[in-house]
């Protein structure tokens, strides 16, 4: 899976992707350090431990580089950046009978939107699986000769 390059100069706004979603009971924000077991548990259960491992780093960051999404004050989907690696955007998820609502898109904007109030003028989508989601979304490029990238000789399965 390769690497992929975003411009944050020219990310879309996020309100309205907020609003919108907020009319519909869900809540896109910045997790909490306290709400470290909830968002890892969302995460092994939906996805893999390797991922919950991977964004506690975030939760010790500050500020915390972890959004979630909520419905009902419980996580359905998350996005994380700067936990692996300065600039990285990744992991992300949303829950399968989420997808498709734009809850997806809205974390991704929200936590590129954090790398850009760190500086940054491009970020890094690491390992991207779903390219098209990232090329369609924000306009995301594949960066040439990137594979393998950093997730290499790993010990668990991502
Ligand atoms: C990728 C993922 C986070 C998208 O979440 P989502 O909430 O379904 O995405 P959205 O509803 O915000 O989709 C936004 C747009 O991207 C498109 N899109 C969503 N998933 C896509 C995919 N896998 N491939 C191509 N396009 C996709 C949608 O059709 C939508 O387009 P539209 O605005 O024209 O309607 C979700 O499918 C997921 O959790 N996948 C499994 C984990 C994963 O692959 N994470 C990424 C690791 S790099």
């Amino acid at each position: 899976m390769p690497d992929l390059l975003v411009n944050l100069l020219k990310l879309p706004p996020l309100q309205p992707m907020l609003d919108e979603l907020n009319a519909t009971g869900v809540t896109v924000r910045r997790a909490q350090p306290f709400e470290i077991t909830p968002v890892r548990q969302f995460i092994e259960s939906n996805f893999s431990v390797a991922w919950a491992d991977e964004i506690s780093a975030g939760m010790a960051n500050k500020p915390v580089t972890v959004f979630i999404a909520t419905r009902n004050r419980a996580v359905i989907g998350f996005a994380v950046y700067e936990c692996t690696r300065k600039a990285f955007f990744g992991p992300a998820g949303v829950a399968s009978d989420e997808r498709g609502r734009g809850i997806g898109k809205a974390l991704l904007i929200a936590a590129l939107g954090g790398l850009r109030e760190l500086g940054y003028a491009y970020a890094i989508i690491g390992a991207a699986g779903p390219v098209e989601f990232y090329t369609e979304t924000v306009g995301a490029t594949i960066i040439p000769d990137s594979e393998p990238g950093i997730y290499t000789d790993l010990l668990t399965s991502q």
